[in-house]
């Protein structure tokens, strides 16, 4: 059994899929935390970030795990943990060209599909490209404006800064990120977390609910 929740950067959709794993008591599986460890490991060893060949070259030689949990997921390369470093500057200010690349999307499903069910799977195209059979769909949506201001919390100077790099991040991600016919859009913006993974839950088929 598989829930996918995609959406727009910062439209909560990890938070959403935390919660609602947690209420199903399965985990939920990032889909952007391998495009950022592919950017991660092709950055570390030097090579061009629009390089396919050699960036699947490396992610092969350096298998990695990935630890799937209701409260946030973990990744290896061997031994090392990559987890706290997939958020830095320089994986967001590359992570976008990376998954632009047709290989390495093809590798992430792979990765994806490989992994045992039940989960929550998080992502842009988990219900359209990566999962079509998934058993309940849906999709998060919110204006710019709002995830500026829910991104910049006290600072509202930062807002329209804020604004414009989701504005151009969506633009960059429009390609692999569009609703599947069969997913419930949710708007956010007049929800709460709460509300949201209310809504989420609310929407799920019984069986899907019952595991
Ligand atoms: O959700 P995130 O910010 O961790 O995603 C990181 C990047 O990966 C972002 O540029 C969108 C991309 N991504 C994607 O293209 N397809 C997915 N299924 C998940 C993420």
């Amino acid at each position: 059994m598989i829930v996918t929740i995609d959406g727009v950067a910062a439209s909560g959709k990890s938070s959403v899929a935390s919660g609602v794993a947690r209420a199903l008591g399965i985990p939920y599986v990032s889909s952007g935390l391998l495009y950022r460890t592919a950017t991660l490991l092709g950055l570390e060893a030097g090579l061009e970030l629009n390089d396919a060949t050699a960036l699947l070259a490396h992610l092969r030689a350096n298998p990695l795990r990935l630890e799937p949990r209701a409260k946030g997921n973990r990744v290896w390369v061997g031994e090392r943990e990559l987890t706290a470093e997939l958020h830095s500057s320089r994986v967001d200010a590359g992570v976008s060209r990376v998954a632009a690349l047709p290989e390495v999307r093809a590798w992430v499903d792979a990765q994806l599909r490989a992994l045992p069910e039940p989960f929550v799977a998080e992502g842009r195209d988990m219900g359209t490209n990566v999962f079509p059979h998934a058993g309940a769909k849906f999709y998060l949506t919110a204006s710019p404006r709002v995830r500026a201001e829910r991104r910049a919390k006290e600072r509202p100077e930062d807002v329209p800064a804020i604004e414009a790099a989701l504005t151009e991040r969506d633009r960059l991600d429009t390609v692999q990120s569009a609703p599947a016919p069969d997913a419930r859009v949710i708007d956010t913006g007049p929800l709460t977390l709460d509300e949201v993974i209310g809504a989420v839950l609310s929407e799920l088929p019984e069986h899907v609910s019952r595991g």
